[in-house]
């Protein structure tokens, strides 16, 4: 028995943009792009919503439209639960989740989202799963608790507008984008092998992006401060990462960057990310017992087409292990792994009884895996 993966679909926005077009913003070029990411194009959501996007991807994986891979079509009262990994959500209430709950019309299911940056999709799954568990037949306590025998997991995110597109280092790896997949508890099939998740501390903020509702408060240590509430006071305030990060005296950076910009320092993040991949994937496999030559095929964060390049390669495994979606997406965050895994069933390269491991690495820093069989 286990949870099953029995759908999936993507979404991606209508506007593509070329590496050339990023060219008459920053100073780059195709060439570097291509070559240092794998990246030759991203979308960018204009006019479309998260919820547009996560929308899309689920109807997919509900089997809802013609678009996406499903074992069979469900109806909206079979899920139980909406999990929308997110950093990037239309609204902080209510959440991405419960906006595509009502969307699509789920209206037994519980809905929330999930913050894990880059590895969202893996820590939804294990959530998915650990509540499915908890209240199949037989676990302790299980009439007590919430039925959840069908979730939605949703990856979808809009980084492009939390992207400073003044700063070459890192707007030309992120895009847009929405993936979904259904799991299923079955009595009959094994589904979820094994899974890891891990947080490792970011001691010095290599990867981060601030709040950009911190407005200013009329407080100060002793209670109220009427004076402080000047008109000004009241417009957010915002230092970016970036801006901290600028040398001292400097206002360039803080002029230059928007209220609320991912910031990266991209090689020590690739450091980790190398690590923490190949990290992963040792842990589920030791955890399941099953050996990496009877795994079909690894869906890994497509953040760097060199960090899997390297990840391969210290597995001592071609290429071709792995599913790779990055050229014309970029770097989606939480989307990432779902869109790649729609990717990977669709193209047929996944089929039943497969054991198949999805990896992820991100802010936080987080970083896990799941294996499965298909
Ligand atoms: O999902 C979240 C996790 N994020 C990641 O996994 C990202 C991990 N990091 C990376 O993928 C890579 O570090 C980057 C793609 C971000 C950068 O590649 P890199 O090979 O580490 O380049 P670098 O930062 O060492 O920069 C090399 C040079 C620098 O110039 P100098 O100092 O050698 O003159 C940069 O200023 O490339 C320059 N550069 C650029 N040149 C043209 C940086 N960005 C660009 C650009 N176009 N867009």
């Amino acid at each position: 028995m286990g949870c099953t993966i029995i759908g999936c679909g993507k979404a991606l926005p209508a506007l593509e943009v070329e590496n050339d077009e990023l060219a008459k913003l920053v100073d780059t070029n195709d060439e570097w792009i291509v070559t240092r990411t794998g990246i030759s194009s991203r979308h960018v959501a204009v006019g479309e919503t998260g919820t547009d996007l996560a929308e899309t991807a689920a109807r997919a994986a509900l089997g809802w439209s013609q678009e996406g891979w499903c074992e069979r079509s469900l109806a909206p009262e079979d899920i139980d639960l909406v999990i929308v990994a997110t950093i990037t959500p239309d609204a902080l209430v209510p959440s991405a989740a419960g906006l595509l709950r009502e969307r699509l019309g789920l209206e037994h299911a519980i809905a929330f989202d999930l913050n894990a940056a880059c590895t969202g999709f893996i820590y939804g799954l294990t959530v998915a799963e650990s509540m499915m568990a908890a209240c199949a037949p037989g676990f302790p306590g299980a009439p007590g608790r919430n039925p959840v025998r069908r979730a939605l997991v949703v990856g979808d995110e809009r980084l492009t507008h939390i992207t400073d597109w003044a700063d070459r280092s890192t707007c030309v790896l992120f895009g847009d984008g929405a993936g979904a997949a259904v799991v299923e508890w079955d009595e009959k099939r094994p589904g979820i092998l094994s899974s890891f998740v891990l947080n490792t501390t970011d001691d010095t903020g290599a990867l981060s992006c601030p709040h950009a509702f911190d407005a200013h408060v009329p407080f100060d240590a002793e209670g109220v401060v009427p004076s402080a509430l000047t008109a000004a006071d009241r417009a957010p305030y915002i230092t970016t990462p970036a801006a901290s990060h600028a040398s001292e005296g400097s206002t360039e950076a803080l002029e230059a960057s928007p209220l609320q910009a991912i910031y990266m320092d991209g090689q020590k993040v690739f450091k980790f990310a190398a690590e923490a991949m190949t990290e992963a994937i040792h842990q589920v496999l030791a955890r399941s017992g099953v050996a990496l030559d009877d795994v079909a095929c690894i869906v890994p964060h497509q953040a760097n087409e060199r960090i899997i390049k390297y990840a391969a390669k210290k597995l001592g495994r071609p290429m071709d292990l792995f599913q790779l979606s990055i050229a014309n997406v970029g770097n989606t965050s939480a989307a990432s792994v779902p869109m790649a895994l729609a990717d990977a069933y669709a193209g047929g390269r996944i089929k039943r009884g497969d054991k198949v491991i999805v990896v992820a690495f991100g802010g936080g820093f987080t970083s896990g895996a799941v294996l499965f069989e298909a």
